[in-house]
Order: structure tokens, then sequence, then C-alpha cells
């Protein structure tokens, strides 16, 4: 790799909801310098709109910052609409642009999501798949959302995200799938400071390989 200023270094990070996926690549993102984009923000927030009453296709034209920096884009009921205006092409097609240049940018960058090793950026030097046991990860979302205030039951959680992966998985463009190039990484039972570790011993390895 190059100097830390004119690199231009993808780490893509895809998989299902609660697998671990943004804690990783948070954590990558800072120890390796490099710039975070948590792609299914941006789904979240064309579904915030359209749960306003917007039409999808419009609401992804449309993005600005100030939508991406709405407070509410972690609610369920978001989430689970995110998942449904994600399987609509023309959504992905308006905001595949922004991810691509944000991947290629100078100093590197870091993207969680669900297609970022398979169709936003394929030549991604790191790709990470990564996984759980979805009991695991329903737990992790319900916690999260306990946290937050939503008094949501464990059997909701876990119902909706089985729902959501099956609908991520099974649709027609920019399925959810590994890059067959991809470290598969299941978190079932680890840690989340042996899941960094795990993620970031694969990026050196890949540094290292860029090097000669
Ligand atoms: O990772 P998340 O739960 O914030 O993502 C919300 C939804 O957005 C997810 O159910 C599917 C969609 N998504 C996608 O289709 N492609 C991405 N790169 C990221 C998210």
């Amino acid at each position: 790799m190059s100097s830390a200023e004119n690199r231009v270094f993808t780490v893509a990070i895809d998989g299902p909801a609660a697998s671990g996926k943004g804690t990783i690549a948070r954590a990558l993102a800072e120890r390796f310098g490099l710039a975070h984009l948590d792609t299914g923000l941006l789904y979240r927030a064309v579904a915030a709109r359209v749960l306003e009453g917007a039409d999808p296709v419009a609401a992804a034209e449309g993005l600005t910052e100030a939508d991406l920096a709405r407070p509410d884009l972690r609610a369920e009921a978001v989430g689970r609409k995110a998942s449904e205006v994600a399987a609509i092409p023309a959504v992905r097609e308006a905001l595949l642009d922004f991810q691509r240049r944000f991947a290629r940018r100078e100093g590197g960058a870091v993207l969680d999501g669900r297609d970022i090793g398979t169709v936003i950026c394929p030549e991604a030097e790191v790709k990470l798949f990564v996984t759980a046991e979805d009991e695991i990860r329903a737990r992790r979302r319900h916690r999260e959302l306990v946290a937050r205030g939503e008094d949501v039951p464990f059997e909701e959680v876990l119902a909706d995200l089985r729902a959501r992966d099956a609908r991520d998985a099974a649709r027609a463009t920019a399925p959810l799938r590994p890059a067959p190039d991809a470290l598969l990484l299941d978190t079932s039972k680890l840690s989340i400071e042996a899941a960094v570790e795990a993620a970031a011993r694969h990026v050196e390895a890949k540094i290292g390989q860029g090097r000669d």
C-alpha cells in the first residue's frame, strides 16, 4: 500500500442484520485510518422518507446529508421498510454512484452493507462476509432496541430478522450473498474484540500482499 495520504484501498464488509459487521467496520476504520460508510443508512434514509409518503425512487434520487443525519433511522419500522425499498432496482441504481465514489476515495474506505463486495466494489482489496446464527443476531438486536427504549418482544425481533434476511437474500437485484473471494467470519461464538482482531488480521495480511 502506498502512503496514507494517496492510497486507494477499500474494505468491503457484507452480511445480514446484526451480524456485527457495523461494529467491525467502525473498528477497522479507526484502526487503519479509513473513512467509513454504513450503506444501510442510505436505504434507511430512503425508507424514512417513504414512511412519510414520499415516492421511493424520488427519495433515493433526492437524498441529502440531512436525511442521513435523521435520529430515527435505527428504528425497527424504518429497518423493515428499508429492506423493502432496497429490493427496488431504481432505488439501488440511484444510490450506486455515491457509494462507488466513497469506496474509491483517497485515503481508503470501509463500507458495510449487503452488496459491497459483489456489486458496489467488486475490486475491493479486502472483502469480509460477517455472519452469526439468527437467534444470536436477534438477541443482539433485541438488546439494542431495549437499551434504546423500544419495547419489542424477542419473538417479534427474531421473526422480523428472518423475514428481512429472506427478502435481502432472495431479491433479484444485488441479493445478499458472499463474494467468492470474501473471508467468511462467523461471530456467533466470538466476543466483539475477537471478531475485530480476526478482521484486522485479514486486513493486515492483504496490506502485506499489496506491498511487493
Ligand atoms: O444494515 P441495515 O440493517 O442498516 O440495512 C437496512 C436494510 O437496507 C437491509 O435490510 C437491506 C438494505 N441494504 C441493502 O440492500 N444493501 C446494502 N448495501 C445495505 C443495506
